[in-house]
C-alpha cells in the first residue's frame, strides 16, 4: 500500500500543512487539560460542565514575549515554554519604521515556528503588513496581529488573514481610540491594546489602558463581537490582576517572564487569574 504524502502527488499543500498543524495544537492543548484555552481562543469565556452542572472559571490566556529571551540561546527559552503553562509564544517582527526599532524577521519567526509546540501570536511593527500574509501562514502561526495605524484597507486585510488560515488580530497604539474599531469589531478575533508605545520591552505601563479596556470590553459585547482583549506592554505582578479584573483576555508579557528568576513560576502566576463573567 502507498504510504501517505510519500509520491509527489500527493506531497501536502501549504494549506493542508497548516491544517494539520492547527489540529496538532488543538489536539495537544486537549491532551494537557488545556480545554479552556482552546475555548478561549475560539472566543468562549466560560465552560459549564453539564455533568455536576458547575461553571468552570476560565484562567487567562498567557502569551509570552519572546523579545526579552536570551537571543544567543534561544533554543533554551523556547524549550522553557514548551514546558510551560503558556498558551501562546507573543513574537515581534519591526520594520524600524512604523517604529523606532527593528527586532528580527522570517528566519528567526521561520526557526522558532519548528521548535515551538504553542500556538504563535505574531504582532507585526510594520508599515505594508498585507505584504507579509502568506510568508507568516507558511510558518503555522495561528494568529496575525497588525497595527490600525499601519494599514490604510483594514478591512481587506483582515479578510486576506482569514484567507489565508490565520487568526486575525488588530492592534491599536496608545493615543489610538477604541472607537475606530466600532465597524470592523465583528470581523476581527481578537484586539490587541498597547499599553506601551510599542518598540522596546521593558517599558512602564500607561495607566490609561485600564479604562481603555474597559470601553473596548463595552464595545465588543454591544456589538456582538466575539473578539479577545489581549494587552501588551509592562505587564507583570501589579498590572496584570488589574488588567484581567477590567476584562482582559490575553496577558502579553515579556521582561517580567523571562527576566524573572523562575519564568515556569512567573507564567504559572499569570495563568491562575481567572478571567471575569459579563
Ligand atoms: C513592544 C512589544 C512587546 C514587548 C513587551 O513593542 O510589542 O511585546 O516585548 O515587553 P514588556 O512585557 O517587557 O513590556
Ligand atoms: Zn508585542
Amino acid at each position: 500500500m502507498k504510504h501517505l504524502f510519500t509520491s509527489e502527488e500527493m506531497r501536502p499543500s501549504a494549506k493542508t500543512i497548516f491544517f494539520i498543524k492547527q489540529l496538532a495544537y488543538t489536539y495537544r492543548a486537549f491532551k494537557k487539560n488545556e480545554l479552556q484555552g482552546v475555548l478561549c481562543q475560539l472566543g468562549s469565556r466560560t465552560l459549564t460542565n453539564k455533568k455536576n452542572r458547575k461553571t468552570i472559571k476560565m484562567k487567562t490566556i498567557v502569551s509570552p514575549s519572546l523579545l526579552s529571551a536570551n537571543f544567543i540561546d534561544l533554543k533554551s527559552d523556547v524549550e522553557m515554554i514548551n514546558k510551560s503553562e503558556a498558551d501562546w509564544l507573543h513574537m515581534d517582527i519591526m520594520d524600524g519604521v512604523f517604529v523606532p526599532n527593528i527586532s528580527f524577521g522570517f528566519p528567526v519567526l521561520e526557526a522558532v515556528a519548528k521548535a515551538c509546540t504553542k500556538p504563535l501570536d505574531v504582532h507585526f511593527m510594520i508599515l505594508h503588513p498585507e505584504q507579509y500574509i502568506e510568508q507568516t501562514a507558511k510558518t503555522g502561526a495561528m494568529m496575525m496581529n497588525v497595527h490600525y495605524e499601519a494599514c490604510t484597507h483594514l478591512h481587506r486585510t483582515i479578510q486576506q488573514i482569514h484567507a489565508a488560515g490565520m487568526k486575525a488580530g488588530v492592534t491599536l497604539n496608545p493615543s489610538t481610540p477604541v472607537s475606530v474599531l466600532e465597524d470592523i469589531i465583528c470581523d476581527v478575533d481578537m484586539v490587541l491594546l498597547m499599553s506601551v508605545n510599542p518598540g522596546f520591552g521593558g517599558q512602564k505601563f500607561i495607566e490609561n489602558t485600564i479604562q481603555k479596556t474597559a470601553r473596548l470590553r463595552k464595545l465588543i459585547k454591544e456589538s456582538g463581537s466575539q473578539a479577545l482583549i489581549e494587552v501588551d506592554g509592562g505587564v507583570q505582578g501589579e498590572t496584570a490582576p488589574r488588567l484581567v479584573k477590567a476584562g482582559v483576555n490575553v496577558l502579553v508579557s515579556g521582561s517580567y517572564v523571562f527576566k524573572s528568576k523562575d519564568p515556569l513560576a512567573t507564567i504559572h502566576s499569570l495563568k491562575e487569574l481567572e478571567q471575569i463573567e459579563d
